[in-house]
């Protein structure tokens, strides 16, 4: 293996996607990180970090999704080169659509490629993961997964770790609003209830059984009907101004379904690319905001490939 720098794209993700908190993922064909690194003699050195929301970002490679993922590659193939890393933000870090997950992922990747390709894929998935826990408080994959394997990823397991990526249907179309809120997945996840009841157990794995059959099959009725949470949006409402509107508004402009990406403040939208315009989905919740006196990003997009070479 030569210095010469090798880029990665690291694309964001959705994940909860209605029952499946912590469980279900979706990468995103947009927007995407940007990851370089070259290899040096010894250390991890963050040389840049550019793009929307840099400006927050830890250049301490003890702080930083990218190196951390990267630093347990290194360690579990055996290597102690160093590597430069230079980050460019594609996704605003407290976003919900990611952001650090895409910064693990990517990182992992990279490390991935400079050791030779010596891990699973599933074992690139648990270092992005060990830089998750690190940075959010909480070892969650649900972000990773898909941003690694790409597709609908499902996790079985934590302890051991198992996942299951499947391919979505393809005319399964994407809308991603993010107002102009940020909201840490730290403090997203300090909202949450500790204890469920059965009666919401029980809906919430009819829901999730049920979306993991329409995403195999094309249901795309199935999949609007599917995507339910009792818990753990109602909990996070709050921290998203105006987002009850939103979905409605999307509702009304032909999407499948409406709900909080992971954490929030995303707010994300499905539908059905053969029959509907996700520009239109985009438009009425953009304007909503406006309305509102906020700032609101929008992409229309679709569901997309894991971390990639470029
Ligand atoms: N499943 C995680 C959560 C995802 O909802 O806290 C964080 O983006």
């Amino acid at each position: 293996m030569t210095d010469e720098w090798i880029r990665i794209a690291a694309p964001a993700t959705t994940s909860n996607i209605g029952a499946g908190f912590d469980i279900f993922g979706l990468a995103l064909k947009e927007p995407y990180d940007i990851i370089e690194g070259r290899r040096i003699e010894s250390g991890i050195v963050i040389s840049e970090v550019t793009g929307p929301g840099s400006d927050g970002i830890p250049l301490d490679p003890e702080s930083n999704s990218v190196s951390i993922a990267a630093a347990e590659v290194l360690r579990r193939c055996g290597e102690n080169f160093g590597i430069e890393i230079k980050i460019k933000k594609g996704i605003r870090p407290c976003s919900g659509i990611g952001s650090s997950g895409a910064s693990a992922a990517g990182g992992a990747y990279l490390a991935h490629i400079l050791c030779g390709e010596k891990l699973s894929p599933t074992e690139v998935v648990i270092c992005a993961a060990h830089a998750e826990n690190v940075t959010s408080g909480g070892f969650h994959a649900d972000n990773v997964a898909p941003c690694v394997l790409g597709g609908f990823t499902m996790i079985r397991s934590y302890e051991p770790f198992e996942v299951v990526s499947i391919k979505p249907p393809e005319n399964l179309g994407v809308v991603v609003a993010m107002p102009d809120v940020m909201v840490a997945t730290k403090e997203s996840r300090m909202v949450l209830p500790t204890e469920v009841s059965i009666r919401d157990m029980v809906f919430h794995l009819g829901n999730a059984s049920c979306l993991v059959y329409a995403m195999m099959t094309g249901d795309m009725g199935l999949i609007g009907r599917s995507v339910k949470d009792a818990i753990f949006e109602p909990a996070r409402a709050k921290l998203v101004p105006h987002l009850k509107e939103a979905e409605s508004e999307a509702m009304s402009h032909g999407a499948l379904v409406s709900f909080l990406g992971g954490s929030g403040p995303c707010i994300i939208s499905f539908y059905d690319k053969s029959s509907h315009d996700g520009n239109a989905i985009a438009e009425s919740i953009k304007t909503l905001y406006a309305q509102n006196n906020m700032k609101c990003d929008t992409w229309v997009t679709e569901c997309g490939s894991g971390c990639k070479r470029i």
